[in-house]
């Protein structure tokens, strides 16, 4: 696999960040604050309000993919705590369906007559579900798959009931390259492209619309939801945490410390950062024999060009293995040559998060394909376990106490930029 002979590894070396002697990302960034970062937003309830408030219940957020919702009348649930009225209030959830004319759209999921639940999915089984119509189980109210209130069990007996203004509430929704958002701002500040303008612009002939999933995954930690996202947008705890699966690949004597090839921070929290896979890593007879025969997961080391994944590696770093794009505020969406994997945070409290992480690949053409993206899936999966298993730990030190600031290194700029525009829309 690795030719450390030839000219061109030769160049592709040359091409490498100077760690020896610079930290490559501060340079680029010299105007950032790169002091200890104070613990507070990590642990403090008033501060998880004001993160509710300010950025939760403003922006956009990313709920799903269109391959939920193929025919008209699908749909799923989705609860989203962090949107709840008040700090006690019982969270809300939200039908995300397509409509019969094709449209997709969402709704509370909130019955108009007397406020029950319309659809009593579990919000947790990624199910689609499909309906002709939403009908609530209490009364029997039906509702279109537009929203519009259809029907009512004896409507005489009502005072003037206008069933044009008993629709399902509407959330805003838009679509993104397959990407559903919903936004439960009555009206916006923005539109979605311009929340995530810098990864729509790299990412716009990714192809997004012919990637199909192919693992999903869960937990419930106790741990912020700040704190959750960085265990996974920086390089610097794969030779510990991963010790176990994947040092050989990302560890190697030109990059012992897994340090990412390049960064980039945008406006408005969004961020993303590219790693590289180690020229002399070798993948076992297994992984060579898979890789052989289609996309498994970090790509450079399968000698793909990647030209059929326009957007990956922003910088043409040398030794390209993924990218990790951070799409402000709770969505990591991580694009390598084959496929891309996510994960999506959800806050439940301050030290409270839903994980969800997912796996995706190019709809398979071959049966081998599948074998090969079972192989991805497997080792990611392997990868997720490892990095799940610190979350706790660092919450539980956070609030101890023990610890008044953290100090973070060249190579943990996605979580200062995280803190930082946090911090920034918080206090602003
Ligand atoms: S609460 Fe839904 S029909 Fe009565
Ligand atoms: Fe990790």
């Amino acid at each position: 696999m690795s030719n450390h002979s030839t000219e061109a590894f030769e160049a592709l070396k040359q091409r490498l960040p100077d760690w020896a002697n610079r930290r490559p990302i501060a340079e680029r960034y010299p105007d950032m604050d790169y002091g200890p970062l104070p613990v507070t937003p990590y642990i403090c309830e008033e501060f998880f309000e004001q993160e509710r408030a300010k950025i939760f219940k403003k922006m956009w957020l990313y709920v799903g993919r269109v391959e939920r919702l193929p025919k008209a009348g699908d749909y799923f649930t989705q609860v989203i705590e962090a949107v709840r009225v008040n700090k006690n209030s019982t969270s809300p959830s939200f039908i995300i369906c397509r409509d019969n004319n094709g449209e997709i759209r969402a709704f509370y999921n909130t019955c108009q007559h007397r406020g029950t639940t319309v659809c009593w999915n579990n919000h947790e089984t990624w199910d689609t579900a499909n309906r002709k119509y939403f009908t609530c189980r209490f009364h029997g109210w039906v509702y279109n798959t537009d929203g519009s209130l259809r029907s009512v069990p004896d409507e005489k007996l009502f005072f003037n009931l206008d069933k044009t203004t008993r629709g399902l509430k509407p959330v805003h929704c838009a679509v993104w390259k397959d990407f559903i958002f919903i936004n439960v701002d009555p009206s916006p500040r923005q539109t979605l492209l311009e929340q995530i303008k810098p990864h729509a612009e790299q990412l716009k002939d990714f192809p997004f619309e012919r990637i199909r999933r192919r693992g999903i995954w869960t937990a419930t930690v106790n741990v912020n939801w700040k704190a959750a996202i960085d265990a996974f947008q920086e390089g610097y705890h794969v030779g510990t945490v991963h010790a176990a699966t994947l040092p050989e690949a990302f560890c190697g004597s030109l990059n012992p410390y897994c340090r990412p090839t390049s960064a980039r921070i945008f406006p408005q929290g969004n961020r993303s950062v590219t790693f590289m896979v180690s020229p002399d890593f070798t993948p076992p007879a297994v992984e060579n024999w898979v890789r052989r025969r289609g996309a498994s997961w970090y790509a450079a080391a399968s000698g793909d060009s990647g030209s059929e994944f326009p957007g990956v590696n922003p910088d043409n770093d040398p030794f390209y293995a993924f990218d990790v794009h951070g799409v402000f505020p709770n969505l990591l969406v991580d694009p390598f040559i084959g496929g891309f994997y996510g994960h999506e945070f959800w806050p439940i409290s301050v030290n409270k998060t839903r994980w969800i992480g997912s796996i995706n690949f190019l709809a398979p053409q071959k049966p081998s394909d599948l074998i090969a993206n079972e192989h991805g899936k497997t080792l990611l999966r392997d990868a997720f376990r490892e990095d799940t298993v610190t979350l706790e730990a660092t919450q539980v030190g956070l609030e101890s106490g023990a610890i008044e600031t953290a100090v973070l290194c060249d190579m943990e700029i996605a979580p200062r930029h995280l803190y930082n525009s946090v911090v920034a829309l918080v206090n602003g």
